[in-house]
């Protein structure tokens, strides 16, 4: 592989190439934990759930202050595993949202069950909640939200149209471990969440990896039975699940880097303030839309999204591309509108406000241990990419409408908030 070069564009100097992601980076400031981690499961030789997965899920279920947590394969799987668990399947329905990772909706065809697509909020991107109640017919079983990127969806909101019609709610959290609504952690937000540990999640692992949580014993119960085949006591199958444990060699890692999810939380946190404020100073922000973060809302920023204006994404990619920085699309293509849904009925133009999503949102790098010079050459990229001047103006501007991150809350409020429960 080549190294690539910096280069000059508006004679400010090289335009440095920028990682979108640098898991190396970060690795480098756990690597002797990780190994000693790594090494003692070795030395046991219990690769398989065992007494590292058991402690990870406390530990995972007391930060996300859930009473259970239960550990699988994957956040794909942990998706399947919910809606099996709630008995969802041939015949029923499942409204989600179109602008996620495949998964969320490739879970419910697995199901056997039928993903109902309906619009996100134009400005947060996440479910729309009229849009969902819109959507309830009979055969209704389940609201799937998506915290899309790092912020809770609208859950008081979905919370209503739930109770009304008698359905359940599966978050999928796969994006958003620690994200917090109205003070209260993903994970406790519906009858059951699903956490993924992709290795580029805030909390990754050193491969596939994925929790479930919830607050009912019964519905935990029956998901640690149904990873492992259904399996109720040895040899003895109450009904046909799959193998979806969780590896001790997963569960060690994660461990030791959950103790540092905090830390690089509040590092991604600073990293997004940073740029709404290289924006403003910049003079940006008439192109580039920073996220918006709604109120009492924690935003944990798995990934950070820009909305370009005026027909302005892909000149932006393809400069930042050609000068070997860091950017992608979440989501190219709405999930309505993959082939392997066409059977579902809808048609470009059917659900807009994902589409239009589709076609001018950028992912731009947001990783904890990004610095302030690798944010200035992105925006520097960015401006050089409209043709913008190379020279911050040195006028004061004022900070960009950007909402603060909502509360952290730390373990004497989340006991507070369940006394008053
Ligand atoms: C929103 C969402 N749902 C589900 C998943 C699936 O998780 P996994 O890749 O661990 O199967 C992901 C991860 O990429 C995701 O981002």
């Amino acid at each position: 592989m080549t190294t690539p070069q910096p280069t000059r564009v508006d004679g400010m100097g090289p335009l440095e190439p920028v990682p979108f992601i640098d898991l190396v980076a970060q690795h480098q400031t756990i690597s002797e934990e990780v190994t000693s981690a790594v090494t003692k499961v070795f030395s046991e030789q219990r690769f398989i759930l065992g007494d590292e997965v058991l402690n990870l899920e406390s530990e995972i279920a007391n930060y996300c202050d859930a009473r259970e947590a239960i550990g699988c394969a994957s956040g794909t799987d942990a998706l399947l595993l919910a809606l099996m668990a709630l008995d969802i399947g041939k015949g029923d329905e499942v409204i989600t949202t179109p602008y996620s990772f495949f998964a969320t909706a490739g879970s419910i065809v697995r199901a056997g069950a039928t993903p109902v697509f309906v619009d996100i909020d134009a400005k947060t991107m996440n479910l729309d909640p009229e849009a969902v109640a819109a959507a309830v017919t009979p055969r209704t079983k389940a609201i799937l939200p998506v915290h899309l990127f790092g912020q809770c969806a609208d859950m008081d909101a979905l919370w209503r149209v739930a109770t009304h019609n008698n359905l359940s709610i599966i978050e999928d959290a796969c994006q958003a471990i620690g994200a917090e609504y109205q003070g209260r952690r993903a994970g406790v937000l519906g009858r059951v969440a699903c956490f993924s540990f992709f290795p580029t999640k805030n909390l990754g692992g050193a491969g596939d990896g994925g929790m479930l949580t919830t607050d009912e014993p019964e519905l935990a119960k029956r998901l640690r039975r149904l990873r492992v085949h259904g399996e109720m006591t040895q040899y003895h199958h109450m009904e046909v699940g799959l193998n979806s444990r969780l590896d001790a060699l997963q569960a060690a890692v994660l461990r030791v880097k959950l103790q540092h999810l905090e830390e690089w939380t509040i590092a991604r946190q600073r990293n997004a303030a940073r740029y709404a404020d290289l924006f403003a100073e910049r003079g940006l922000l008439d192109v580039i839309e920073l996220p918006t973060i709604s109120e009492h809302s924690r935003h944990v920023f798995n990934q950070f999204v820009v909305r370009v204006r005026d027909g302005l994404r892909d000149r932006i990619l393809n400069f930042l591309r050609e000068h070997k920085i860091g950017c992608m699309v979440y989501y190219p293509k709405p999930l309505h509108l993959q082939p392997c849904f066409s059977d579902l009925g809808y048609q470009p133009g059917s659900l807009p406000k994902s589409e239009t999503a589709a076609e001018d949102s950028l992912a731009l790098p947001i990783f904890s241990e990004l610095t302030a010079a690798q944010q200035e050459t992105v925006v520097r990229g960015i401006a050089a990419a409209l043709g913008r001047p190379a020279k911050v103006s040195g006028a004061v501007v004022p900070r960009p409408k950007f909402l603060p991150f909502g509360p952290r809350v730390g373990d004497e409020a989340q006991r507070k908030h369940r006394e008053s429960a």
